[in-house]
């Protein structure tokens, strides 16, 4: 009973209501929004997070009515927030006739009782509000609690039943009180605050007890901060000899990554790693693989094949085995985990062969309900070097994500009209930038959908603030457009982008190897301008794209600031330390270009494939 269940409604912030509960001591999970009332009698409160559609329209995801008569505490947010109305009769109406808001508006509290308890009546307070929908009659029973200048039910609640609802979102930064909000939920729930991750040690290593019962794990260990922490989790819980460690080196890791992750388990006696150099299977498997989506899923089955031939081998019975898998919370969700969200990518960890063991109940997942600095704690509190627990993300099909392939130039059939579209929207604005479109595709992230467009070079003089304003104005203006990055070395001349042609290529040792100097580089210069903390990740991204020369490649630095890799910002780095990077990359005979990725997720994704 001590925990909260989060209704999703498709939004991909339902995830942050998730960790800010848990911040406040609470464990909560994330349920798809048609689980029936029956099925939620085990959690304290209730919560029915935002989403992207209409309620009252016929196919949009509703909730069980029931959930009303359990008699829970219950918290609408936007999407929820009119659902809860509707369902109870009340009436919400499209924007269209009523007028949106988005970003941040001031409330003014009216009755500071139940989620708003604490505040003085007539207090101002910033939120952040984004729909277009809106309540326009309560259903009985409710009354009003908070109003902005735009609307009169930015907070409303049925005092005696304990349901409520808010048009703007808690669950974001901007809205300055929202945990102050969200904590006077919980203690209408009478939930304690006792969730923390040395309990969430003590309870994981009695759950992976029970779950794999006399069995043995056979765990896969990526290299990554999330595969160790679940290997050292399942040590403790279990004892070496029960656990066998298995590392598969793709050929896609980082330079000496793999070195570096068996040093840090020794020192804390963790020994029972098997190191398998696969690199010559992966390599064979994804030639002439060009999309990313593919590549993806080649790489999850060659992982498990490998992973079986090796299993065989060593006469593992499937009986006496299960396999370990490092999946944090957010790799579940982006992978469609829940019905609503999209589906973005496949996540290694989610490919069909892994869903249908997982259904077979022979995976154990023990960091699945964590969010990575979650993780990361754990780590820590498990003993494992600071240095490795506090590394960046680095994904489990590693490089292969950050290097894209190509056998032709992929351009939008009016490229040269859009580009002049562009180059007049940029003058009008009085940016003297040149704006390429190169002839690639990468992924990105629009609403809740994936995107598969072009990314646009810009050349000249800009700031990062300037970059940072242009960037979305031309995603959001043009369709073909979901990335933007800057040319940070001067070598050309900064306006000076005459060609960029495609440079065919699929991925091959050389071009591995390419990019595992330039990642290095740029890794340790990241160190010595000490902005590694700052910054929460930086992919070094190989683009098969010729700058004014034949036959060469291109770099795109993405470094970005972010908190759960659901949302990122690119990083401003100091600019001149940034053109001393490009110029040591550029070294490199194969690279033609360096290239800085500005743009904010959404609209482009952190990693580039
Ligand atoms: P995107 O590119 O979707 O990435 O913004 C979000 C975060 O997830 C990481 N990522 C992965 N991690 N296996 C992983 O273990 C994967 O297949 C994978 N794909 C993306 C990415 O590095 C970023 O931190």
């Amino acid at each position: 009973m001590n925990k909260i269940a989060i209704l999703d409604f498709g939004s991909q912030y339902a995830h942050l209501i998730a960790t800010r509960i848990r911040r406040l001591g609470v464990y909560s999970e994330i349920v798809s929004s048609d689980t029936p009332a029956e099925s939620l009698k085990d959690y304290a409160g209730i919560i029915f997070s935002g989403g992207p559609n209409e309620v009252y329209a016929d196919d949009s995801p509703k909730a069980d009515p029931k959930i009303f008569d359990l008699g829970k505490p219950i918290l609408g947010i936007c999407y929820g927030h009119q659902l809860i109305t509707h369902l109870l009769g009340g009436k919400v109406e499209p924007g269209t006739k009523t007028g949106a808001e988005f970003g941040k508006a001031q409330i003014e509290i009216k009755k500071p009782l139940g989620i708003l308890k604490g505040f003085t009546q007539g207090e101002k307070t910033q939120v952040w509000m984004s729909h277009g929908d809106r309540v326009t009659r309560l259903p009985d029973g409710f009354e009003i609690l908070a109003s902005s200048e735009d609307d009169q039910f930015s907070a409303v609640g049925n005092l005696a039943r304990n349901i409520y609802g808010i048009q703007f979102h808690l669950e974001v930064l901007h809205t300055v009180k929202g945990n102050e909000i969200l904590s006077n939920f919980l203690n209408l729930t009478g939930v304690t605050r006792d969730w923390d991750l040395a309990s969430f040690i003590a309870q994981a290593e009695e759950n992976i007890r029970s779950q794999v019962k006399d069995k043995n794990v056979f765990m896969l260990v990526s290299g990554g901060v999330d595969s160790t922490v679940a290997y050292a989790l399942l040590v403790r819980a279990l004892g070496q000899e029960r656990v066998y460690g298995f590392f598969v080196d793709t050929g896609f890791m980082r330079l000496g990554e793999r070195d570096e992750v068996e040093r840090a388990l020794k020192e804390e006696g963790i020994n029972s790693l098997h190191i398998y150099d696969g690199a010559n299977e992966f390599f064979d498997a994804l030639r002439g693989v060009i999309e990313p989506e593919k590549k993806r899923e080649i790489i999850g089955r060659k992982f498990l094949e490998i992973q079986k031939k090796a299993s065989e081998k060593l006469g593992l019975n499937p009986k006496d085995w299960m396999l370990g898998q490092g999946t944090i919370y957010p790799d579940t969700i982006e992978s469609g985990g829940t019905r609503h969200a999209d589906k973005i990518k496949t996540h290694h960890n989610r490919v069909p062969e892994i869903e249908e063991l997982i259904k077979q109940g022979m995976v154990i997942e023990p960091l699945k309900d964590l969010y990575k600095d979650e993780v990361r704690e754990v780590g820590e509190k498990l003993g494992l070097p600071k240095e490795l627990v506090w590394r960046h993300p680095f994904p489990g099909p590693g490089l292969a994500v950050r290097i894209l392939c190509a056998t032709q130039p992929d351009e939008p059939q009016n490229k040269a009209e859009i580009e002049q579209e562009i180059q007049t929207f940029l003058l009008g604005r009085g940016y003297n930038l040149k704006a390429t479109i190169l002839p690639i595709k990468s992924v990105g992230v629009q609403g809740d959908c994936r995107t598969y467009r072009h990314p646009l070079a810009l050349t000249g003089t800009a700031t990062w603030q300037e970059l940072g304003e242009i960037a979305p104005a031309i995603t959001n203006r043009f369709h073909d457009i979901n990335r933007v990055i800057y040319k940070v070395d001067q070598s050309n001349g900064p306006n000076q982008i005459a060609s960029a042609t495609i440079t065919s290529g699929d991925l091959t040792r050389q071009r591995v190897s390419t990019l595992q100097k330039a990642d290095e580089l740029a890794r340790n210069w990241l160190k010595e301008i000490g902005q590694e903390k700052y910054v929460w990740q930086m992919p070094t991204v190989l683009i098969p794209v010729s700058i004014n020369q034949d036959d060469k490649e291109a770099i795109v630095l993405r470094p970005i600031v972010s908190e759960e890799a659901m949302t990122a910002n690119f990083a401003e780095l100091p600019f001149p330390k940034v053109q001393e990077l490009a110029e040591q990359i550029l070294q490199d005979q194969n690279i033609s270009a360096v290239f800085y990725d500005v743009t904010n997720k959404p609209p482009a994704t952190i990693e580039w494939e």
